[in-house]
């Protein structure tokens, strides 16, 4: 797969991959050794709406990893504008080696993946957001109940359907865990997400649950999650409305309490304090929102790596043929081809 677009299009085992790679690079970090696997690669970033976390992790993931990333932030570039996708893809093909897009709607970071030579990665969309997954899936993997493996875990989503709500869908019932979605009926996840689910869970073994009743989605739940009542940025509706419409849903501590023992809070962040869940909740001891927000660094740095993975690598033999050509040619033709005092004109 050359790109990072949606996780239903990997295997399972791929995801774990993703997932284990992704915790072994953030182990030997943590040692002291920072692996120049990306060394003069370069990340071409386009943002068509504003992020922290996303952004800022794959900075710093290129930066410590040894290349370099490119913020094309909206209205920076011609994207969309003066230049179509396709075009804008065939360029930065020639000009960096990797892309991630942030993009509005889906069928842009789909089209511009289909016309670029290079690996595409989506920084979320109106439909999914899987490097949020691979993050989540290293937080749930570094907090597992004693005794519990992932498969045994048991996920909530409590709230809107959002993109986020469904790529936590995706990834649970891909790699068979149990999942729910525990929102008011009006707004939960559609046919076509449940038509994925079902998917998954037939060959995972994975189940889920979309309901609006709160016993049953907390029964049992090992982690609790949540995200904004309204679509960010386009789809953002007011605060009456989003109360009106999600107010029972809220995570507080009377919810929290529904779960199993030691259940944990997460977040994909950023957070309405006070909408859909509560500051108590939020900086409990239960949060490991802001562990989770650090391994946004850590998922970017596995699917940096997986995707680079085998493309074109030079042996030090390679490399050192090179240099002595460029010497060469440099020598003979540029500097050593300027007479002293000649004006700086290049002899003929
Ligand atoms: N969770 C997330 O994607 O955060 P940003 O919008 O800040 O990137």
């Amino acid at each position: 797969m050359k790109d990072f677009i949606d996780t239903n299009r990997f295997t399972k085992q791929e995801l774990l991959d993703i997932v284990e790679l992704s915790l072994a690079i953030k182990k030997c970090i943590r040692n002291g050794y920072y692996p120049p696997l990306l060394k003069d690669r370069t990340l071409g970033m386009i943002f068509q709406q504003s992020s922290t976390r996303t952004r800022v992790s794959f900075e710093t993931a290129m930066q410590q990893l040894g290349g370099h990333a490119q913020y094309l932030g909206p209205g920076m570039i011609q994207l969309g504008g003066h230049e179509t996708i396709g075009d804008t893809g065939k360029v930065l093909s020639k000009l960096v080696d990797i892309i991630m897009a942030r993009v509005i709607e889906h069928d842009s970071v789909e089209k511009l993946a289909a016309s670029c030579t290079v690996p595409v990665i989506n920084g979320m969309s109106d439909y999914n957001h899987p490097t949020q997954e691979i993050g989540d899936i290293c937080t749930i993997a570094e907090h597992l109940p004693q005794g519990k493996r992932l498969e045994d875990c048991k996920v909530v989503f409590v709230g809107d359907a959002t993109q986020v709500c469904a790529s936590l869908g995706f990834i649970t019932t891909k790699l068979g865990m149990s999942f729910c979605h525990y929102g008011p009926k009006k707004f939960q996840l559609s046919g076509d997400h449940r038509a994925i689910m079902d998917m998954n869970c037939q060959i995972s073994g994975g189940r889920y649950l979309v309901t609006d009743d709160r016993q049953a989605a907390m029964r049992d739940a090992d982690f609790v999650y949540t995200d904004v009542w309204y679509g960010l940025y386009e789809n953002e509706t007011p605060k009456e409305e989003r109360i009106r419409r999600f107010g029972d849903f809220q995570v507080n501590r009377e919810l929290m309490q529904m779960g199993n023992l030691g259940c944990r809070f997460m977040h994909c962040l950023p957070a309405s304090r006070g909408e859909e869940v509560t500051d108590e909740v939020l900086d409990s001891d239960a949060s490991i929102a802001f562990e989770q927000a650090g391994n946004r660094l850590t998922a970017m740095r596995g699917i940096l790596v997986y995707l680079m993975r085998g493309r074109q690598t030079y042996t030090p033999l390679q490399r050192a043929a090179a240099k002595e050509e460029l010497d060469r040619f440099l020598g003979e033709r540029i500097c050593g081809g300027y007479r002293e005092g000649s004006g700086g004109e290049k002899r003929m």
